[in-house]
Formats: C-alpha cells, structure tokens, sequence
C-alpha cells in the first residue's frame, strides 16, 4: 500500500472543522483590521527565497525542497510566505497607486524538518503582511489583532514574547560583541554555533544546547545597543500593547529563524506542544522589499503555525461538528427517485438531509441515523408510501408529525426551523 510521505499528513473529517473554524474566525479578524486575501503560488525560483530568508539560515542551508524542473531552472517549494507576499507586491507594482497593503494569505508551507509533535514537513501557516507604514503602531496593531483573534477562539494557553532586532545602524555592533564571546569559548560551541559564530552570531542567542546556553549566560542584550530611532520604536510598541492589554514579554533572545528582520520582532509561546513551542511569529522587515529590487517600503507581518494552533486548541476542546438535520429512511421496493429529488430540494434551501439508498430495513436505517447524529429522521415505509405521507420524528424529543408527499420540503423546513 503507498502511504502519504514522512512528514507530509493528512487532514481528516472531524479534525478538519476545528481548521476551518479557525480560519474563517481569523478571516473575519483581518478584515476587521482592513486586510485582504491575495493567493500566490507554492513553487518559486529559488532565489527568492536564498536571497530574502538568508542564505545562513537553517531553512536555506538544510530545509528547503528545491529542484531543478525540466527546463532547467531551479525551483522551491515555499518554506514561507513573505517572500512569495513581497515578490507578489513589487512584481504588481502595488506601491504605485497605494504604497499601504494589507494582506493576509493561508496554505501550506514546506520544509524538510526532522518530523515530529507539531513539527511536518508540509504544514500550514496563517500570513498576514502590512507594507508601506512605518510606524510602531501597526508593530502593536497586529499583535492586538493576533490577540483578538486568539480570544475569539477561546486560546488562553499562548504567551507573546517580544524583541527588538534593531537596524542595519545599531545591530552590528552587538553581532561584534556576540561574536567576540563566541570566538574566546572556542572549542565549547556546539558544532552548529561554531560556523554561526561568522555568519550568523545572533542564532547563537537561540541554540538550545546547554553549553552554548551557558556560554552566553552573561552576554549583553541587544536592547541595550539599539540607537534612539529603535528605542523609540519599540518604546512605543509596548506602551501601544500595554493600553490594549495585550500582556508580552520581553525576550532578550528571541531572535527569529529568518534574517530579514528588523526592530520589532515577536513569538506566541505555548508550553503545551515540547520542544515546537512557537505557534506564531513575525516581525518588522524593512528593507526586505527594496533587496528583492522593489521600492523602499517599510513592512511587519507574521504568521500562525496552523498545525500548532489547531494542537492548542484541540487539547482544551473539540471542534463543533455538523450532523444531519434529517436523515430519510426509505427501506427497499420504494421509489428512490422521491428521496433523491427531497435530498436536493432540502439541500437547495439550506437542509441537510442525507440518505444510504441502501434499501435495508427500517432497524437498519434508524441505527445508521443515530449513528450518523441526525436530528430528525423522515420516515417513508411502505404503507406510508401507499398513502402517500411521510413521517417526520424528533429524534432529541420522539415528537412525530405526517406529512403529506405535496409540499413535503416545505413542511419540514418549517418544522426543522421551527417557523
Ligand atoms: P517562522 O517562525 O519560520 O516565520 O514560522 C511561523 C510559524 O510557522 C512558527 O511559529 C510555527 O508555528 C510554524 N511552523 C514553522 N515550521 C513548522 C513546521 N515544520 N511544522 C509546523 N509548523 C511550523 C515565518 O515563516 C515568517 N515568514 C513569519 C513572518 C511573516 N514574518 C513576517 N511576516
């Protein structure tokens, strides 16, 4: 038998509500919030995104699933969104009329990850993306929004965690004195931080090993090198939560997977799911548009893992699951073709009625029903087909009523809406 690929899973019935509750609750948030949907392709050049996730991250040195397609051109299929959302944006000249978009896209990502709890190699992200506006309040903005969304869903369990990356001005010095710690420990780096001690000296705030961990246990905090421009920026994205109610936390090493941030930088955390405790992140990249040869617009966004959401979510309750309003049970030697045309009448104004056309027994049939959780079954053996009326039964109540085969859709609209 050929099963679905490590990592990569499917999203089953009874799982799959809980998703689509969630995104049509986030849907409504955003454009509350004024964003747009924009959809864009799952397979880029490869460029793309070496050139904006950065060519030393761990997503573009070991994670991406990338090929050469048959007419010789190197293709990848999206470990993100931004990059596809910023290409989409400068390729359709957006800023022209309006450099302000709001944007928000939902689809599977990929990344060749070791799979495990919350961790897949094809998961799906919730991206929303705001160009063009360079105050911190949009920073704030869309973390209240992130949080309206989260108590519309009854999430409790996530905590905002937040950083500022400072600028192309202010954070290089910090980078030296990151690196400058790491060069003295030498030998004690895990293997990972060695080679990011050159390239990539902030990753090593994140590393999880224990050694790297105590090396940098009495390093400085980047918040402390960021220059007035910065400062302000991120003084007031806290103040701007802090009014809101947003609760945060500041977190000295948080420093993102992706090397196109700048200042504000965040995560919602969760204890609940081991080690894959990130649910969301995001941050300001602000130079991100104009080094992909687009204008020079400022920009924030973030995304949710959706995957992990759904885990949170799901280990507190379960999702609202629609059943049939009427099952109808005609059992064998009766025209099928009357239940057909009921089952699309019903359906045609909302109803969902559903039938096996098993033509089994009555027993058989109301078992099925009851299994299947529908609230009223039609009943149409065979002396009521004789006389031409049909049975409806509150499966909650055992109330019954006949109705006759003339205006039959009619009737039991008005019973099951109660009209
Ligand atoms: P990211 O932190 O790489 O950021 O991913 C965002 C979220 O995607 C993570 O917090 C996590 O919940 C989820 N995620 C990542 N990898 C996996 C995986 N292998 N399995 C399940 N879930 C996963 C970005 O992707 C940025 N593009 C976010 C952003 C948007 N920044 C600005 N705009």
């Amino acid at each position: 038998m050929i099963q679905a690929i490590k990592g990569f899973r499917d999203v089953l019935p009874g799982d799959i509500e809980l998703w689509q509750e969630i995104e049509s609750e986030a849907v409504k948030v955003f454009e509350n919030f004024g964003f747009k949907e924009i959809r864009v392709p799952v397979l880029e050049k490869t460029a793309l995104f070496s050139r904006s996730i950065g060519e030393n991250t761990d997503i573009v040195e070991k994670e991406m699933y990338t090929f050469e397609d048959r007419g010789g051109d190197m293709l990848t299929m999206r470990p993100e969104a931004t990059a596809s959302v910023v290409r989409s944006y400068i390729q359709h000249n957006m800023q022209a009329d309006n450099p302000i978009r709001k944007l928000y896209t939902i689809g599977p990502m990929f990344r060749r990850e070791r799979p495990q709890k919350g961790r897949y190699r094809q998961f799906y992200q919730i991206n929303a993306e705001v160009f063009g506006i360079a105050s911190p309040y949009i920073d704030a903005q869309i973390m209240v929004m992130l949080s309206h969304l989260l108590d519309r869903l009854g999430v409790t369990e996530l905590s905002a965690h937040i950083n500022s990356l400072g600028c192309p001005c202010c954070r290089p010095s910090f980078q030296n004195a990151i690196k400058e710690i790491a060069e003295k420990s030498g030998e004690n780096l895990c293997d990972d931080c060695k080679r990011r001690k050159d390239k990539n000296p902030l990753r090593i705030l994140d590393c999880k090993s224990v050694h790297c961990q105590e090396i940098l246990k009495d390093a400085p905090v980047l918040t402390d090198f960021l220059c007035d421009e910065c400062r302000d920026h991120f003084d007031i994205v806290k103040s701007s939560l802090e009014s809101q109610g947003v609760k945060y936390t500041i977190d000295h090493k948080l420093v993102r997977g992706l090397d196109y941030y700048t200042k504000t930088a965040f995560e919602l955390k969760t204890n609940m799911l081991g080690a894959q405790n990130s649910v969301a992140g995001g941050g300001r990249y602000d130079g991100l548009v104009k080094s992909l040869d687009g204008p020079d617009v400022p920009a924030i966004g973030f995304a949710i893992g959706f995957d992990r959401l759904v885990d949170v979510i799901a280990a507190s309750r379960k999702p609202y699951i629609r059943t049939p309003e009427v099952f109808i049970m005609a059992p064998g030697n009766i025209p099928v073709s009357a239940v057909f045309s009921w089952i699309c009448d019903l359906a045609r104004d909302g109803i969902w009625a559903d039938t096996d056309y098993s033509g089994k027994s009555l027993k058989s049939m109301m078992k099925r029903a009851d299994k299947d959780g529908a609230k009223y079954v039609l009943i149409a053996g065979e002396s009521e087909f004789e006389k031409e009326t049909a049975i409806l039964k509150n499966m909650a109540t055992g109330e019954q009523e006949e109705v006759s085969f003339s205006g039959l859709v009619t009737r039991v609209i008005k019973i099951i809406r109660n009209l």
